[in-house]
């Protein structure tokens, strides 16, 4: 296990740029947010895309490594109406990060704030069956894959499917060492 260190801060318009640089192209834009956004990720949809993170809505953050500074993530997290559950999303790493474990600390400190602080009972994602990483990244964390859904979206010819997964708070269990309960960070 790698011993990555992610600080989260709350995502701002200005962070858009960063976003814009780590998706290089629509089949990038469409594996990450899925249908939400469309290529090109223009400074409008950044611009809606903060202002909704700034509701109760939404909760969205950066991840900082916290031995470098240097920013390296992203994620968000959507409440549903009842409140009770969320719907975790837009997860990116830095492309330069891949493959070393900031995906998970950072993913460890959105779950603890979304289990904490936001008082969630349960979060849900969709991921696209295809995208191994990920797939790996949300069950090392405890998601189980609640629905396979067909042939979601067609994508230069090819059909793509998707994964509903969820993870219900009871069913948590922080990382080793990467536990944080969320209060010391500023989402
Ligand atoms: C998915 C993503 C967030 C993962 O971030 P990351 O920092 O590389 O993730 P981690 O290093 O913490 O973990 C990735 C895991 O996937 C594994 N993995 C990497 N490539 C893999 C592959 N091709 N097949 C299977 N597993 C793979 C890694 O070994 C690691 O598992 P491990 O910790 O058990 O060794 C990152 O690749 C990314 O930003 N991708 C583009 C956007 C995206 O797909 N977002 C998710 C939308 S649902």
């Amino acid at each position: 296990m790698s011993g990555a260190a992610v600080e989260l801060r709350m995502f701002t318009r200005a962070d858009g740029s960063f976003l814009t640089s780590w998706i290089a192209g629509p089949v990038e834009l469409m594996t990450w947010a899925g249908p939400t956004f469309t290529w090109p990720l223009d400074k409008l949809q950044i611009a809606a895309y903060a202002a909704e993170s700034m509701t109760r809505r939404r909760r969205s953050w950066m991840g900082v490594n916290s031995r470098t500074g240097q920013v390296v993530g992203h994620a968000s997290v959507r409440m549903n109406a009842d409140g009770a559950a969320g719907r975790l999303g837009r997860v990116l790493i830095a492309p330069e990060a891949r493959g070393c474990g900031m995906g998970a600390a950072m993913l460890t400190h959105v779950l603890a704030v979304s289990f904490g602080s936001l008082g969630l009972e349960r979060v849900e994602l969709g991921v696209f069956s295809h995208n191994d990483s990920a797939v790996r990244l949300y069950e090392r964390l405890g998601f189980q894959v609640e629905r396979v859904l067909p042939d979601v979206e067609q994508v230069e010819g090819q059909s793509w499917s998707a994964l509903q997964m969820c993870l219900a708070k009871q069913d948590w269990a922080p990382l080793p060492g990467r536990h944080h309960d969320g209060s010391g960070t500023t989402p």
